[in-house]
């Protein structure tokens, strides 16, 4: 029985999450020995426990093979202190559970092409996959914090640091990645300022001696900025540290036409995986039955693919996805003219309809 932790959270975190369950709902009468609990994490933790982390909620997630979370955080936990905010909820599992390996497709599907506030032809047959860094670099660095320098200023300082397994490991997985799909790689890093990524570029020029099959190319992430809205097909894969891949994959995902498409998995060494969808918790939406549940949807399928070993469930997974949209079916944040405007449990309903058609 493989056992799959849900994590709703914050924001519209639950409805999106409900979704997702109904097409989990879906994989176990496929015959699949799946079951699922879900538990507290985030601002929803916060508010029960004193904590956005439960030591329960941890232990949970570590005896896990897969957890399915849905977003933290909003406007009512803001004035908390930093090491008790929703986010260091989803900090918290990311390095308590090893979760190293972060990777974001960002893929236009034909028929959102124009949801895109790029031109068609810019983006049409977008398929780029980020492979982020997720437990070290500047959001994990020692020391940090803000301190009182003598004359009484105030001083906020942060360390961006990775040893060079750190990067190894992450190459690792980035050229592995590569090899399955076009086999081109592009390490971002700040190479000509931060000795850090110096440290990186020359790891993974390393790396790259093992991989002959896989081209590899090095970019300036300011640079790579640039290019991601210039000539957005040029890229495969892009391997790239947390803070940059934090960033750049937010960007990525615009070129798409929408965040609410897009899900993420994150990985440990074990195989063990947290997915989730890109975006965050959409206060200003939540409780309201608009958010988009595609991308949480598209999390599970990548959670059949990388810690569930069911591949074609994950491809039918997508595969309804792509004929809801054909059907013309759009939640508000990808509405276009001529198509059917549906809410959060419509759009949920239709890809499970579409995946029992088949
Ligand atoms: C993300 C989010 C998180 C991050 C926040 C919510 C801590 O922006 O998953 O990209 O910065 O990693
Ligand atoms: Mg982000």
């Amino acid at each position: 029985m493989k056992k799959i932790l849900v994590l709703p959270g914050d924001g519209i975190g639950p409805e999106i999450v409900a979704e997702a369950v109904k097409v989990l709902a879906w994989v176990r009468d496929q015959g699949m020995a799946i079951e699922w609990e879900e538990a507290l994490v985030g601002g929803a933790a916060y508010d029960e426990t004193g904590s956005p982390l439960p030591e329960e909620t941890l232990e949970k997630a570590k005896a896990a093979d897969a957890v399915l979370l849905g977003a933290v955080g909003g406007p009512k936990w803001e004035p908390l202190d930093i090491s008790v905010r929703p986010e260091k909820g989803l900090l918290g599992l990311r390095s308590g559970l090893n979760l190293f390996a972060n990777l974001r497709p960002a893929i236009l599907y034909p028929q959102l092409a124009e949801a895109s506030t790029l031109k068609p032809e810019v983006v049409a047959g977008l398929d780029i996959l980020i492979v982020r860094e997720l437990t070290g670099g500047i959001y994990f660095g020692q020391p940090r914090g803000v301190r009182t320098l003598e004359n009484g200023e105030r001083e906020g300082f942060n360390t961006l640091v990775y040893s060079e397994s750190e990067i190894r490991r992450i190459g690792r997985v980035a050229f592995e990645t590569a090899r399955r799909r076009n086999r081109r790689l592009c390490s971002v890093d700040k190479a000509n300022v931060l000795e850090c990524t110096e440290l990186w570029r020359e790891v993974m020029t390393e790396l790259a001696g093992d991989y002959p099959d896989v081209e590899l190319s090095h970019m300036y992430v300011d640079n790579a900025a640039m290019q991601l809205v210039r000539a957005p097909r040029q890229f495969d894969v892009i391997v790239t540290t947390n803070l940059f891949g934090d960033i750049l994959s937010d960007e990525a995902a615009m070129l798409t036409g929408s965040i609410g498409m897009l899900p993420s998995a994150s990985l440990n060494e074990k195989g063990q995986g947290m997915y989730e969808p890109i975006h965050g918790s959409a206060p200003d939406i939540a409780g309201q039955g608009r958010a988009n549940p595609l991308a949480t949807i598209l999390s599970v399928a990548m959670m059949l693919r990388h810690s569930l070993d069911a591949p074609e469930l994950a491809d039918r997974i997508e595969q309804a996805v792509g004929t809801v949209l054909e059907a013309g079916l759009r939640t508000p944040d990808i509405m276009q003219a001529g198509a059917k405007e549906v809410g959060t449990a419509e759009m949920g309903d239709a890809v499970v309809a579409a995946l029992m058609k088949k």
